[in-house]
């Protein structure tokens, strides 16, 4: 079996492992709850199973952090992971925060980067800590909104916006897809008009760089894009 064939095939069967998972299609908040604690539970702390998990952060976002040190100012990584992007913001001089719905993954972050100075959180997307409002310099989203289906995914975008302080940045980086394109999730990668949702809550697009991640067995169509409340 060729290297190119014999990772298709672990992907496809991880593929498989994970959409039998309880709650792997579902559409409610719950279901999608659910489904993230049974990767993280189910990978037996081996990254290698959870699919989104690089150990590294984004490279799109180094080259931006690089460009725009914190310098003390506050950020915040949303749905975080096993925490490497957090980390970036962090040792780039962001004053940062992370938080994830699962317990799972915020456990494991901490056990990853024991000396972390980022503050590590156990929060949901949808229910917001009210002093989160408006309190961020800078807002990472890497992943998340294309983890939901439908119009969890405008809630989600809502949410993600309400963390951004006048005058900050949020970044995205989500895969993507073609305005009628069908989905079968998850993840649902984002159509152009799912991308651009920000431009209706009160933000101007910076910057939107359309990049494609090659895989062995495929090609996967991103957007890393900046944005800057107004
Ligand atoms: C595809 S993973 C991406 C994780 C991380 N951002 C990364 O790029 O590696 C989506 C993450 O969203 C988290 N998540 C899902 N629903 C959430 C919610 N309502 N609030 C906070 N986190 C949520 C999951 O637990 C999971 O860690």
């Amino acid at each position: 079996m060729s290297e190119n064939s014999d990772f298709a095939a672990r992907r496809a069967a991880l593929r498989a492992r994970i959409d039998a998972l309880e709650g792997a299609q579902g559409a409610s908040l719950s279901d999608r709850k659910l489904f993230f604690d049974a990767v993280y539970e189910r990978a037996g702390g081996d990254a290698a199973n959870v699919p989104w998990a690089d150990l590294k952060p984004k490279d799109r976002l180094d080259a931006w952090l690089a460009d725009n040190p914190g310098q003390g100012r506050r950020a915040i990584d949303v749905a975080c992971g096993l925490g490497d992007n957090a980390e970036a913001l962090a040792a780039a001089g962001w004053k940062t925060t992370a938080f994830d719905l699962s317990a799972r993954a915020i456990g494991w972050a901490l056990d990853r980067f024991p000396q972390s100075p980022v503050d590590y959180a156990i929060a949901d997307l949808a229910a917001l800590p009210p002093p989160w409002a408006g309190a961020f310099d800078l807002v990472n989203e890497c992943y998340t909104i294309q983890s939901v289906p439908g119009e969890l995914r405008t809630l989600f975008s809502l949410a993600i916006a309400s963390l951004v302080a006048p005058g900050g940045s949020l970044l995205i980086y989500a895969r993507t897809r073609p305005d009628d394109a069908p989905t079968a999730g998850p993840p649902w990668p984002l159509s152009p008009r799912e991308a651009g949702i920000f431009s209706e809550m009160g933000f101007r697009r910076i910057a939107a760089e359309h990049f494609e991640q090659v895989r062995p067995d495929r090609v996967i169509p991103h957007l890393f894009a900046v944005w800057q409340r107004v």
